[in-house]
Formats: structure tokens, C-alpha cells, sequence
């Protein structure tokens, strides 16, 4: 099966050779072929270039012509930290945070993590499947190519295992990469309040075991946060993890800064996602240790904190990332294109930075740099066919407005 795309208005990230990440000022660079073709053979990107050098068909045989005019293709976003297995909204609380409650005094009443665990408890592996499943074929339609999913609203070894099951399922149902990532110490269940090292020792020594047994996940997780768990608790899952062979993902910093940065990115973290609240010495750590962070804007938006500040870490010359963050309790929407816009409204991000977050950048948070995230030949087809727009910087500029006509999926319509 052959695809060729004419007149395209803007081939965006058209690279005859991806970079696995691109950091500080090479985050500006994101190549625009004007007035483009792509050619796609066999779900794979085989070539591309200007109207004007197209050497022509010869031969017609499978061959699907699309007319692009006016129209951008960019490479499919990868969302590299989503939830979006869960049982129940929680609209409840986002009232309660209305009426002035905060997030951390929702979580103390039993709310928040505590909340989705119970509802989590009650329903099945097939009903959770197939709502996520319409969660991932939504994210797909908005653009999204590529799709990390963590559990941690199982909080025990047999609710866990369930949600690591059900991402099991939709890697095998879904036409994109799915990467999986275990997050036990997500929250302290409710009978272990009095005895937290009781249930970081079940994770580490009971649950971990099991999910790497069963091959279950991708990497490791945990929040990193006052009430939650601590740098060393962190670090003694990231090194027990490591003898797995998992590399470790970890929320740090949404509210709090407190050195759990540097201990993580000392201990090999492969990303450290959040950084709403982030130190100088955050940033020394991250450059350090070569670790890769990752910004959720949308998450910042739902829940009126601060957004992770991305010209304090891109003008130090690290890398960034961005994605949606999509649960229950703080970021209830996983439309890319919005957290691209948000980055530019919010962080001061140009477009081109905040494409390259979504998408190579994004790809490299998942050790996916050689797979996706770039319009480069041999790579796999992922890409957005735009509606028409007068530039790239339209996509951000009119945030909310579903600028994504078609996705291609390994070549294929979406
Ligand atoms: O990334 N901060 C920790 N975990 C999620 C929120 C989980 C929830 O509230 O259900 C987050 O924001
Ligand atoms: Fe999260």
C-alpha cells in the first residue's frame, strides 16, 4: 500500500535525519518543507521533498493520491504521561476546588488518588479496558500517535496487576505504540496511614517482582511530593526497579520542591515530570545527570498552580517535553494541540519549541526516537493532516479550535 500526499502547504519536522533530542536552542529548530509531497510505503515514511523537484509517478499500483492544499502535515504528538485507565470522573471535587478547596485538602477528606483507588476496586478488568479503550481511540482522533499509560489507582497488588493488565490490552488493540509504566507509590492507602513503610516495602518487594514477572510495564513511578512519598523512598524504588531492567518516570515537584530532582536524576531517572515548583539546583541536577523533563501544562491550567518554567530550563540547555497528564483528578482532557497552545500561551514557548516538545522531544521520553516523533524516511507514518491554516503558528495562536483534519496511523487513516 502506497501513499503520496501532494501540495502541501508546510511539511513540519521533515528530517532526511532525526536527532534523538534536541535541547536548549535546538529546540528552535523544526524544519518546514514549503509547498511539499510525502511518499509512504508500507506504513513506513519512504520520502519527501519540494513540488517542484517531484519526480513524478511511474508506477500507479496501490497508490493513494491525497491533495493537500493548504493544508500542514506534522508528526503525530506522543503523549508521554497520561492515566487514562480509571473507573469514575471526579467532578465532585473539581466543584469542591471551586468552592476553595484545595487539591491537598480534597486528598486528606479521602478524595482525590484515595477516591478513584475505591471506585478502581469495584470494576472490572473488561470495563475498565473498554473505557480507556474509547479514552486512546479519542486521543488518537485529536492527534495523538504514540501513548504512555501508568497504573497507581490500583494501590494494592491485585487492583494494580488489573490496570497493568488492562494497558497490556490496549497495547495489543491499539495501531500505536503503547508504553506501560507501574505506579504503586502513586498514593499511601487509607490502612496504611499509620505504617507507610509498610506499603512502600509490599510495592518494592511483593509488587514490583510480580509486574516485572509478567512483563507488565515498561517503567516505574511514583509521587514524589510532601504526603505522598519521599526522595528516599523514591530512590530505593528507582534502584530496585533498575535491577528489573525498568527505567523510572517520576512526578516531582507539582507542589513542592525539596530536592527530590537531584536525588532522582542522581539515581538514574530516565524523566522528571511536573516541575511546576523547580530550583536552580533542579536545573544544575537535571543538566548533570542528562535527565529529561517534562512539563503538563494542562495540569497547571485545571488546577490554578504554576506552570513548570520552560525558559529557566531550555535557556539553561536542557531539553523539554510536554504532555497532557490525562486523569480524573487533575488534567480531565488529553487534546495535545491544547498543551501545545498552552505552552506558548503560558511558558513562553515559540511554536516550533513546543512542537518539537510534543512530538520528538516526546518520542525521546519514550525511547521512541527511532520509531516516531519525526517526518524522517523509514520511520513510521504518524502524522496530522491539518485543516487549512495560514502558518504553522496558527495551531497555537487559535487555541481550542480543533485544527487536526486527518491522522495517519503507520500510513493508514485514523
Ligand atoms: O499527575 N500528581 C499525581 N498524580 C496525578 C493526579 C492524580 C489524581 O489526582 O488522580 C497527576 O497530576
Ligand atoms: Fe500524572
Amino acid at each position: 500500500m502506497k501513499l503520496l500526499i501532494k501540495n502541501i502547504k508546510g511539511l513540519v519536522g521533515a528530517r532526511e535525519e532525526a536527532p534523538s533530542i534536541l535541547k536548549g536552542a535546538d529546540m528552535k529548530d523544526l524544519p518546514i518543507v514549503e509547498d511539499a509531497w510525502l511518499a509512504v510505503e508500507d506504513g513506513v515514511i519512504a520520502d519527501f521533498g519540494k513540488m517542484e523537484d517531484w519526480p513524478g509517478i511511474s508506477d500507479w499500483r496501490d497508490l493513494e493520491v491525497i491533495e493537500a492544499d493548504g493544508q500542514f502535515i506534522l508528526p503525530g504528538f506522543v503523549d508521554s504521561h497520561t492515566h487514562i485507565v480509571y473507573a469514575a470522573n471526579r467532578e465532585g471535587e473539581f466543584v469542591d476546588r471551586i468552592k476553595g478547596l484545595t487539591y491537598a485538602e480534597i486528598a486528606e477528606k479521602g478524595g482525590g488518588i484515595l477516591n478513584s483507588a475505591r471506585k478502581l476496586a469495584e470494576a472490572s478488568e473488561d470495563d475498565l479496558f473498554e473505557a480507556a479503550f474509547a479514552r486512546a481511540e479519542g486521543l488518537i482522533r485529536m492527534g495523538t500517535t504514540a501513548l504512555e499509560v501508568k497504573s497507581g489507582y490500583g494501590l494494592s497488588m491485585e487492583a494494580e496487576l488489573k490496570m497493568l493488565r488492562v494497558i497490556r490490552r490496549l497495547e495489543e488493540a491499539l495501531p500505536i505504540p503503547v508504553r506501560s509504566t507501574f505506579l504503586g507509590m502513586h498514593a499511601i492507602p487509607m490502612e496504611y496511614k499509620s505504617n507507610p513503610e509498610a506499603y512502600i516495602d509490599l510495592v518494592i518487594n511483593e509488587m514490583l517482582p510480580a509486574v516485572a514477572e509478567e512483563k507488565l510495564a515498561d517503567y516505574v513511578d511514583a509521587f514524589l511530593e510532601d504526603g505522598y512519598f519521599s526522595a528516599e523512598q523514591t530512590v530505593r524504588l528507582i534502584e530496585a526497579a533498575d535491577k528489573f531492567g525498568l527505567d523510572a518516570k517520576i512526578h516531582v515537584n507539582q507542589f513542592t520542591a525539596t530536592g527530590g530532582v537531584r536525588a532522582c536524576a542522581e539515581a538514574g531517572a530516565l524523566t522528571l515530570d511536573h516541575l511546576e515548583e523547580l530550583t536552580d539546583d533542579d536545573v544544575q541536577a537535571m543538566l548533570q545527570y542528562d535527565t529529561i523533563p517534562v512539563a503538563l501544562p494542562s495540569c497547571s491550567f485545571f488546577l490554578s498552580i504554576p506552570y513548570t518554567p520552560a525558559r529557566q530550563i531550555i535557556d539553561a540547555g536542557l531539553p523539554l517535553v510536554l504532555a497532557t497528564d490525562y486523569n480524573p483528578g487533575s488534567t480531565p482532557n488529553g487534546n495535545m494541540s491544547l498543551v501545545v497552545a498552552m505552552a506558548c500561551i503560558k511558558m513562553n514557548m515559540l511554536p516550533e519549541e513546543a512542537i518539537n516538545a510534543a512530538t520528538l522531544n516526546a518520542a525521546a521520553a519514550l525511547q521512541l526516537s527511532e520509531v516516531t516523533g519525526s517526518i524522517t524516511p523509514g520511520m513510521r507514518a504518524d502524522f496530522i493532516l491539518t485543516k487549512p491554516m495560514s502558518s504553522i503558528n496558527y495551531l497555537p495562536y487559535s487555541f481550542g479550535e480543533q485544527l487536526v483534519d486527518e491522522v495517519f496511523v503507520a500510513g493508514k487513516r485514523w
